[in-house]
């Protein structure tokens, strides 16, 4: 079992290019599908989830090839329409492939995703949109038999909740469907945008992403293309909350500052000093570190749920107590008992918890129990006196390419054993 030991306190100094974005390339690989012919996903960052789409895509019979950064998907031979239970266990967010899978066969097989880390993770949105859309769907055994028995229509969606992979599946069925279909109240993430960019590229006609908004007239067949995944902003929070924790200065480059405005501002309350280019952040650590009176989670362009245990772990040796409401997931406070472990100073009520900056966090021995926790903890592990070990790290290489390759790079002591 991989773990990762770091010696923390090194200050971090230098450039990183930032990867491509994970809950980008996932449903744009399940986009992929949709296309008859090949299609090429430029800087798709190498991540066990990445892989395991891959593996899914092959699965349902297209060829699927990964050189470096560039995922190659031929949709060409795509005979089948069953996702099968172990790829819906390995990775939850196998969802996406289901409105992918039905706008290209006009039906699905697919094991109900189970909950995760974060708590229940219900579909019902996804589920109710489809219907909308003339999707049979019968549940047996915690399979779900989905049909078109007239064929996939455009609808009028609105959505209760603005949830980004409901947004998507809703896109990945609606661009093949007969007729138009109108999403109200639809996620407005740059990861949605970046669907719609790939989508149009193969021949979609799509409006609005990015608003509320989203209007999509379905067309006959679409064509394959190439395209260049966007950066990863959460990726880049990352690594400015791991300097802004243990110190130092940072460059940061392929990335986009303007997906990043609600996480910027947070880091300039810290006392960060930050000047920003068209994809580069240069960024200088406060100090001291400055608590923050209150961080709110929410859809965005608000300060986004994936960043609120990295933006924790920082804030741990913040001067001040800084107060942080989680509404998005219910269960998103997992990293904590590792943090208050090293010495931090967290209490937990319900969806809140209360950060009381203290002087110095100590090494410890803890467990990933996420991919953001995991991240918070090597945050943590940076700024703590003496060696940490954190294990179940496969958490963290669902969503970060080589993390520790990267941190050695700008001056930190870790490695993966
Ligand atoms: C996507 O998850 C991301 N995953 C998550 O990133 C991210 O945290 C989340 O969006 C919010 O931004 C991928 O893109 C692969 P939601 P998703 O549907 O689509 C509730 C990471 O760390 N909900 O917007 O599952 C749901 O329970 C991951 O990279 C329903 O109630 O998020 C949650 O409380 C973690 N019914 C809230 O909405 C539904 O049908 C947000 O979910 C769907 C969602």
């Amino acid at each position: 079992m991989q773990k990762f030991v770091i010696q923390g306190g090194r200050h971090l100094e230098g450039e990183i290019s930032v990867q491509g974005a994970k809950n980008s390339a996932l449903p744009i690989a399940a986009a992929a599908l949709l296309c008859d012919g090949t299609s090429c996903l430029e800087n798709c960052p190498r991540l066990s989830d990445v892989f395991a789409a891959c593996k899914i895509l092959t699965n349902l019979g297209c060829r699927c090839s990964i050189s470096g950064n560039i995922v190659t998907v031929d949709a060409h031979g795509m005979h089948s329409s069953e996702i099968p239970e172990q790829f819906m266990c390995e990775m939850r967010s196998s969802i996406i492939f289901l409105g992918a899978v039905l706008g290209r066969m006009g039906s699905c097989t697919l094991g109900y995703p189970g909950g995760c880390e974060l708590g229940p993770r219900p579909i019902n949105l996804h589920l109710q949109a489809l219907r909308r859309m003339g999707v049979k769907i019968r549940e047996e055994n915690g399979i779900l038999h989905c049909t078109t028995p007239v064929g996939l229509h455009g609808a009028r969606i609105h959505l209760q909740f603005p949830s980004v992979g409901a947004t998507e599946n809703i896109l990945l069925a609606a661009v093949t469907a007969k007729g138009e279909t109108t999403i109200s109240n639809a996620a407005r993430e740059p990861e949605i945008i970046d669907l719609a960019r790939f989508l149009r590229r193969c021949g979609a006609v799509i409006a609005g992403e990015g608003t509320g908004t989203i209007t999509v007239s379905g067309v006959a067949q679409l064509h394959g293309c190439t395209y260049p995944i966007m950066p990863d902003r959460i990726v880049a929070a990352t690594w400015l909350a791991a300097a802004a924790a243990v110190g130092g200065v940072l460059r940061l480059r392929h990335v986009c500052p303007a997906d990043m405005e609600s996480i910027l501002a947070v880091f300039e309350e810290m006392n960060c000093r930050i000047s920003t280019g068209e994809d580069s952040i240069c960024f200088h650590a406060g100090t001291p570190l400055y608590a923050v009176r209150t961080l709110k989670t929410m859809p965005y362009p608000g300060f986004p749920t994936d960043a609120q245990a990295i933006l924790m772990a920082a804030l741990c040796r913040a001067k001040g107590t800084s107060v942080i409401e989680e509404t998005i997931f219910e269960n998103r406070f997992r990293h904590v008992d590792a943090l208050v472990r090293m010495g931090a100073d967290i209490r937990t009520a319900g969806r809140a918890a209360i950060v009381n900056g203290v002087q110095e966090l100590h090494g410890a021995a803890v467990e990933a129990t996420d991919l953001r926790g995991g991240a918070a903890m090597l945050i943590a592990g940076l700024c703590a006196a003496g060696e940490t070990v954190i294990t179940e790290i496969h958490h963290i290489d669902r969503g970060y390419d080589s993390p520790e390759q990267v941190l050695r790079s700008v001056g930190a002591e870790i490695i993966r054993t």
